[in-house]
C-alpha cells in the first residue's frame, strides 16, 4: 500500500529504497545467519520457492524503480504482488 502511494506520487527512488532492504535479496541475505539457513530452512520446498520468488521480484522492482520509469515500475510491482497472490492460492488450495 505504501509502495503504491509512492508510485502514485512519483517517488520511485523512495519506493526502491523501502523495498530492497525490507523484501529484496538484501533482506534474504540478512536472514542467512539465522540457524544456518534462515526462515526458509523450515519451509516446505514449494513455500520456500514462493518466498525466493518474492525476494527476487522485490529486487527487480527496486532496480526498475531506481531507473525512474513509472510505467515499468508498476509492471514490476505487479510481478512482485503476484507472489503474494501465489502464496495465498498455495495456502487456500
Ligand atoms: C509481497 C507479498 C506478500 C504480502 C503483501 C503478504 C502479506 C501478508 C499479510 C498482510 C499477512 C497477515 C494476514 C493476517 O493478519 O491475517 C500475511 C501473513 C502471512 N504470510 Fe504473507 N504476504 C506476502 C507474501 C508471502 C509469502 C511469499 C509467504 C511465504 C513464503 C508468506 C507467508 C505468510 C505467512 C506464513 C503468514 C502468516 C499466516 C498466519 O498467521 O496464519 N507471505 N502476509
Amino acid at each position: 500500500m505504501q509502495v503504491q502511494g509512492m508510485l502514485a506520487e512519483g517517488q520511485l527512488q523512495e519506493a526502491a529504497d523501502l523495498v530492497e532492504p525490507t523484501m529484496g535479496r538484501t533482506e534474504r541475505g540478512s536472514q542467512q545467519g539465522i540457524k544456518g539457513g534462515g526462515p526458509g530452512l523450515y519451509m516446505p520446498v514449494p513455500m520456500r520457492s514462493l518466498a525466493w520468488n518474492m525476494h527476487e521480484t522485490a529486487s527487480e522492482f527496486a532496480e526498475t524503480a531506481s531507473k525512474g520509469g513509472v510505467k515499468e515500475s508498476y509492471k514490476a510491482l505487479q510481478k512482485l504482488q503476484s507472489s503474494c497472490v501465489s502464496y495465498l492460492s498455495y495456502t487456500t488450495r
